[in-house]
């Protein structure tokens, strides 16, 4: 039921992060996967590393989700090569941080450019693959917990409500064509866009997520493997959640642990670790780089003064 043994899988902003997760959990399922990212030289690598290790295929396109005739390219040339699609995961998303009194114009465009429209092309791309095949087929979206809570800022917060929505539209117009519409939403999950927080930063989540440790991208093998097989042929429209219960909490004090977390903070930053030797950026003991997102940095250090 879980099996994905010759299924063909594209996921979006596969080289790294959460992306290179859920690449990685396709090919221990047995998909083979096209990796697709703005350039080709680190997918290149990530799928070379799954051909190795889960012995399926795998390679990687270049494309800028934002530009919709890349999209469509890029998915002829996908399937032209895997011989066909059964699962598109459109994960490929960015956060600018700063105060929304003083975000310019072009950066609340690109953030929906690449969050909201780059997610509606990759999804309007691969429903017409699967549309056109005749066997119905899986759309798994990147959201976030940012689309139930305030946590970010504007443009991020407002896009990844936009990718709930836009799964559910598509969950109701496609369950026509056995397409089912998902979308996963992680909680602070340690990739390089968050190679430059502080430590401060992941203690307090640690004290502030009921299961007690920072998410990875390890924690999202299962629920994906569940949303791209027939497991959940009768889940559509629907946003799961993988956040450690940390959007539940609302304790005055952090309750005490009874047992120690499942993942420790060495285990925590393993893949971290991974995507920065990946693309070639140094880091500390404990996989940061303030000098990757200096705002990011910036920002964090003011809050945790
Ligand atoms: N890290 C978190 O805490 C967190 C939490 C919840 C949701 N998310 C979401 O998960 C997704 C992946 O985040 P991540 O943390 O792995 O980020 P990341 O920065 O580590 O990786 C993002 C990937 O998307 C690719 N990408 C960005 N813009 C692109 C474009 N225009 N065209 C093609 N590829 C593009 C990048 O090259 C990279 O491979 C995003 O949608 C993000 O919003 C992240």
């Amino acid at each position: 039921m879980f099996n994905l043994t010759g299924k063909k899988a594209v996921v979006t902003g596969g080289s790294i992060g959460i992306g290179r997760g859920y690449a990685t959990a396709l090919a221990m399922a047995g998909a083979d996967v096209a990796i697709v990212n703005r350039t080709e030289e680190i997918g290149k690598k990530t799928a070379e590393e799954l051909q190795n290790k889960y012995g399926i295929r795998s390679f990687c396109i270049a494309c800028d989700v934002t530009v919709p005739e890349q999209v469509e390219k890029m998915m002829s040339e996908a399937v032209e090569r895997l011989g066909g699609l059964d699962i598109s995961v459109n994960n490929a998303g960015i956060a600018l941080l700063g105060a929304d009194e003083n975000v310019p114009p072009e950066d609340w465009r690109k953030v929906m450019d690449v969050n909201v429209s780059g997610m509606f092309y990759c999804c309007q791309a691969a429903g017409k693959v699967f549309i056109r095949q005749g066997r119905g087929g899986k759309i798994i979206n990147t959201a976030s917990m940012s689309a139930r809570i305030m946590n970010c800022n504007a443009s991020y917060n407002a896009s990844k409500g936009a990718v709930v929505q836009l799964t559910r539209m598509l969950a109701a117009e496609w369950g026509r064509f056995n397409i089912n519409v998902n979308c996963l939403s992680p909680s602070y999950i340690l990739t390089p866009m968050h190679a430059s927080s502080p430590l401060k930063l992941r203690e307090r989540i640690r004290e502030l997520t009921p299961l007690g440790y920072v998410e990875r991208p390890e924690d999202l093998y299962g629920p994906l493997i569940f949303l791209a097989s027939d497991a959940s042929n009768y889940v559509t429209g629907t946003d799961l959640l993988v956040d450690g219960g940390h959007t539940l909490n609302s304790w005055l004090v952090p309750l005490k642990r009874e047992l120690p977390p499942r993942v420790t903070p060495e285990e925590e930053v393993v893949q971290l670790k991974h995507d920065l030797d990946l693309l070639g950026i140094p880091y500390d003991e404990n996989g940061i780089n303030e000098e990757l997102h200096p705002n990011m940095a910036e920002a964090f250090k003011a809050m945790f003064s």
